[in-house]
């Protein structure tokens, strides 16, 4: 079928999917899919979750394995196994790459849910649950846009299933490097980021990288009567006065060099439609966005800035009622986002080196950088003809689908191993974004929209259908 015959149907079956009579339902087969899915406890942060792993395996690879997938399975060190499907010949003409990851973060970060964080359920058009909008939501569209799409002789199709991408992906680099010689692709699609509202999908063309640092900062052998207070350091008092100095009163990171290498192209510098911060503030239930630097929208600046946050601090008495001491050990937990273009290990040793240089000589510190997840951006000059020919198919796709074509932008969040595809197998990423923020990822009451799941199952069936045809 020609391209413009086809595009003119879905134009077609676009119109059909506005009708108000059409309920965007998930047909029962599906519904058991993700219930099942969202069932299994893979917490990857969690070390005694093995056995939700281990289910987790059979039931992947039986779901791969009815889509005509020969799967293999690799184990890991964490004991989350990672799975690779594959189908359709070595030679056919286009090779896609399609990531997801099955892990998901604990459920109860943070505040309360209103139903069982493990058990599917839908209210008011939305599903419920741990993992529904990251990452076992999108996965379970992929699958049902593969099983409505039926065969397609002209497209290989190799599906990585990952365990450990919520503890940054710790054997995954490892994995790649020793069995990239059957992984060959044109392209990698990964649906895992965001998009700025429901039914407005996003092209992500940027990834920030991650490092995270733990720093324990000692001043005594044990902790000390309070009464003792004034004449004693205090381990609480002398971290605080370190970590504050790593940003400046502007908000600003103060470690040298720590903007440096940063560009902002893609990002929209001087139009700021009104009312785009004051709207993200609300989404994101704050009163006021950070202005860090005035000529970059508020909105945006998580895409196009290195960024350095505490996610955890922790030292001293934390029970009921009071406790008269000095604490001798604070710790704290940050992370450091770095952009594409920038050096991160020379950004990881500059913090590093800060941290040494103005902590107090009386105090013992000691600072870890664990697992770093590099940044990743889509470099326009570097993709070849095949890659672009797939990218425009999507975003026809997408529009096809849902009605818009999908928004370019770039993203705060990180997604390890994306970086490593173009390290290790030279392939660059479509991040179709389809998780909007009211989704909630890493929070409770995690959902999904059903007419999202269902126009993203249905813009990628497109999709594979129309790489097959116009190959
Ligand atoms: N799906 C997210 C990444 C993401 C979130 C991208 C929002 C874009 C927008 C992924 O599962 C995630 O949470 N990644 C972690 C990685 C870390 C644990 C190494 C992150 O970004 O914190
Ligand atoms: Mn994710
Ligand atoms: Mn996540």
């Amino acid at each position: 079928m020609g391209g413009e015959v086809w595009k003119l149907l879905q134009w077609f079956f676009f119109l059909l999917t506005m009708c108000p009579l059409q309920i965007h339902a998930m047909d029962g087969e599906m519904w058991k899919l993700l219930q099942r899915f969202i069932a299994l406890r893979t917490v990857s942060a969690d070390p005694a979750a093995d056995n939700e792993f281990a289910h987790a395996e059979n039931f992947l690879t039986a779901a791969l394995a009815s889509l005509g997938f020969s799967v293999q399975t690799f184990p890991t060190a964490e004991h989350h196994p990672i799975l690779l499907g594959t189908r359709g010949s070595a030679n056919a003409p286009t090779a896609l790459l399609i990531y997801g990851h099955y892990d998901v973060q604990p459920a109860n970060c943070d505040g309360q849910w209103s139903s069982d964080p493990f058990f599917l359920v839908e209210r008011d058009g939305k599903l419920y649950g741990r993992g529904v909008a990251d990452d076992k939501g999108p996965i379970a569209a992929i699958l049902s846009a593969l099983r409505s799409a039926g065969d397609l002789p002209n497209l290989r199709i190799t599906f990585v299933l990952e365990g450990s991408e919520e503890i940054g992906s710790p054997s995954f680099l490892d994995f790649l490097k020793t069995n990239h010689g059957n992984m060959r692709a044109d392209a990698a699609i990964v649906l895992d980021t965001g998009c700025p509202e429901e039914l407005r999908p996003a092209i992500t063309t940027s990834l920030r990288g991650i490092l995270p640092f733990e720093v324990c900062l000692t001043t005594g052998e044990r902790d000390l009567h309070s009464g003792f207070g004034g004449c004693v350091p205090n381990a609480i008092q002398e971290l605080l006065r370190l970590c504050s100095r790593l940003h400046g009163p502007d908000g600003r990171v103060a470690v040298p060099g720590f903007y440096d290498g940063i560009s902002l192209a893609g990002c929209d510098c001087v139009s700021v439609a009104t009312g785009e911060d004051e709207q993200f503030a609300k989404e994101m239930g704050v009163r006021n966005l950070q202005c860090l630097f005035p000529q970059l929208p508020r909105h945006a600046v998580h895409g196009v800035l290195p960024s350095l946050d505490f996610n955890g601090i922790w030292s001293g008495y934390q029970g009921l009622g009071s406790k008269t001491i000095i604490p001798a050990v604070a710790s704290a937990k940050f992370t450091v986002r770095t952009v594409a273009g920038q050096d991160q290990s020379a950004m990881g040793h500059a913090v590093e080196q800060f941290l040494k240089s103005h902590a107090p000589a009386h105090c013992q510190l000691s600072v870890k950088m664990s697992t770093a997840a590099p940044a990743y951006g889509l470099d326009w000059k570097r993709l070849d003809g095949k890659f672009i020919q797939l990218f425009s198919s999507l975003e026809s796709a997408v529009e096809a689908a849902f009605g818009t074509k999908p928004v370019h932008r770039r993203e705060g969040g990180s997604i390890g191993v994306v970086s490593a595809f173009w390290d290790v197998l030279g392939l660059d990423s479509m991040l179709l974004g389809v998780v909007p923020p009211e989704s909630r990822i890493h929070a409770s009451d995690e959902n999904w929209s059903m007419e999202s799941f269902w126009r993203t199952q249905l813009a990628l069936e497109y999709f594979f259908k129309n790489i097959d045809q116009e190959h």
